[in-house]
């Protein structure tokens, strides 16, 4: 029995038509959810031919509220999902999805954590001036980018780089890096774990 995904994004989506176009293994993308009406990603999925839903996140800016993070639950557990896939969700998880989801929430990130967690982890690395860069692909906690790490990838900083250009060879790391964490997670290859921590 295939693992059933959901991806929540809030952008343009590249990284959910990767997760949908690559290998997951046993992963199945089923869904995407979005907390953003003019999400790119809502014209993807049309595209890919996967369901899709804008849902009402609350009124705050980068948090849920308790209330609609429940009903994303709720709307969760009736679909069946198994496995939630962050793919450039612009809003922090705490509440109720972290407890129903515990390890079973991966989010991509744009920089080589534990450094510039956060916005703009590329732009963040870039004005740093750091020589390698990368991403990141980990289980969701209560911190901001802090869970148990699953995959890496660096990327080299080049001397003829601007902020847009590292973050567009980060991004194409990041389309590879993602399926591959699903696939890890869904065979019991990657298991969140408190150990080491
Ligand atoms: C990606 O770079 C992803 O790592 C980042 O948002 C971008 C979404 O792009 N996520 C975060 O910064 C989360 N902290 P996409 O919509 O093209 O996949």
């Amino acid at each position: 029995m295939k693992t059933k995904i959901a991806v929540f994004a809030s952008g343009t989506g590249s990284n959910f038509k990767a997760l949908v176009q690559g290998d997951t293994g046993d992963g199945e993308i089923k869904l995407l959810l979005t907390d953003n009406k003019d999400a790119g990603a809502l014209a993807l999925a049309e595209t890919l031919g996967i369901e899709a839903f804008y849902k009402y996140p609350g009124k705050f800016k980068t948090k849920f509220s308790v209330k609609e993070e429940q009903n994303w639950v709720d709307f969760l557990i009736k679909k069946n999902i198994q496995l939630i896939c962050l793919a450039g969700l612009m809003r922090i998880i705490k509440g109720p999805l972290l407890e129903e989801f515990q390890g079973r929430i991966l989010n991509i990130h744009p920089s080589l954590l534990p450094s510039f967690p956060g916005l703009d982890g590329a732009g963040q690395a870039f004005r740093y001036g750091v020589k390698i860069a990368g991403c990141t692909v980990h289980y969701v906690d209560k911190g901001t980018d802090t869970g148990p790490i699953i995959f890496q990838e660096a990327v080299q900083v080049l001397d003829t780089d601007n902020r847009d250009s590292l973050a567009a060879r980060i991004l194409k790391k990041e389309h590879e890096l993602f399926s591959k964490a699903v696939k890890a997670h869904c065979s019991g290859r990657a298991v969140y774990s408190m150990v080491n921590r």
